[in-house]
């Protein structure tokens, strides 16, 4: 059994991947291959890695209100993409991290004076138009999710409201309404096919906040659904988090898990087992809303294996540094036999 067995005929079933794997393809492509059905760039294609910085820069002041972009990182994973048949996932737009500073200033270089409203806004319409056009000429159907936005809630560095004030320079130069425009862009831009995601962390602590901010975008047919990112540790209350699925589910939005990952502090024989238990309750759970009807259409995990994990020395993902099964891989599967602890 492995995860495209269990869940390929009922879920888009991701994995992040670096590009560094598909320079060694032949390493990991088994274990890729058996389990994942749709793949998302870990960072190839946040704005910092897709923004030219040295064109638009050359080619000022023609380039002052449009940004130049290259699309040189995303190429060994849409080629992969299509020599394999699976569907990727674009994370994304409009963040208010891996963003370059540059891109929001008068003359282009960091430490320039920020551009006023209507310029910021020029630059994100068409950066997000350039973004989605490579990809929906180029490669039509590849790309079946975008984060349009990514992680614009947060009580504690956030305005009256909750949208991010602080460090985001998307809300320095545009306002408090950035991601509702960006939203806007997207559905101008997107391909029919193309599911418009606002993707968050921490969601379990903050699904009102997230739920009134989308509330006029929901209504207007901006947005499908909300990307809950899900780094969890074993820590974490379960109940609180399906909680806010629930609560986004009601108010009828599509879910998808997207950058899943289960941290282990202090790991040890005992807790890596508690690991595999908390990745099946939490399978168990979702496949169970599924069932009774609950829009639940993706899980990606936010990474292949621990020694390639963003949050090192934590253990949090699937398989070892040997690419071996651990027990959370099991428990993910829904195999895990918790009499025989
Ligand atoms: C992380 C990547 O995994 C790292 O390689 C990178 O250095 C920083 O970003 N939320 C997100 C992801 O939306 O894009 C982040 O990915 C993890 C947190």
């Amino acid at each position: 059994m492995n995860a495209i067995e269990a869940y390929g005929d009922k879920l888009y079933i991701g994995a992040a991947i670096p590009n560094f794997v598909f320079a060694s393809w032949d390493k990991y492509s088994d274990l890729i291959m058996s389990n994942f059905n749709c793949y998302t760039c870990e960072n190839e294609m946040k704005p910092e890695a897709i923004l030219d910085e040295e064109k638009s820069r050359n080619t000022l002041p023609s380039s002052y209100k449009h940004a130049a972009v290259k699309f040189d990182a995303c190429a060994p994973v849409v080629k992969t993409a299509l020599t394999v048949g699976v569907k990727l996932r674009l994370h994304t737009l409009v963040w208010h991290s891996q963003t370059p500073d540059w891109f929001f200033t008068e003359d282009y270089t960091s430490g320039g004076a920020p551009v006023c409203r209507e310029v910021m806004l020029c630059r994100m319409e068409n950066y997000i138009k350039d973004v989605l056009a490579f990809f929906l000429e180029g490669y039509p159907d590849l790309i079946y999710a975008v984060d349009v936005v990514n992680e614009a809630f947060d009580r504690e560095s956030g305005d009256e409201n909750g949208v991010r004030r602080d460090k985001n320079m998307w809300y320095q130069t545009v306002g408090s309404d950035y991601y509702y425009q960006a939203l806007l862009f997207a559905h101008k831009y997107a391909g029919h096919s193309t599911k418009l995601f606002y993707n968050d962390y921490s969601c379990m602590y903050k699904p009102d906040i997230i739920l009134s901010n989308l509330k006029s975008a929901k209504k207007e047919g901006l947005l499908d659904g909300i990307g809950m990112q899900s780094h969890l540790s074993l820590t974490d209350n379960q109940e609180l988090y399906f909680a806010a699925m629930d609560k986004f589910a009601s108010e009828g939005y599509e879910i998808e898990v997207t950058e899943l990952d289960v941290g282990v502090k202090d790991a040890d024989h005992e807790k890596l087992e508690r690991q595999g238990e908390y990745y099946q309750d939490l399978m168990d759970r979702i496949m169970s809303r599924r069932e009774s009807g609950t829009n639940i259409s993706a899980v990606t995990v936010w990474g292949l294996s621990d020694h390639l994990s963003w949050r090192r020395g934590e253990h949090a993902l699937l398989f070892d540094e040997n690419l071996n099964p651990k027990p959370a891989y099991y428990g993910f599967l829904r195999q895990y036999k918790k009499s025989e602890l």
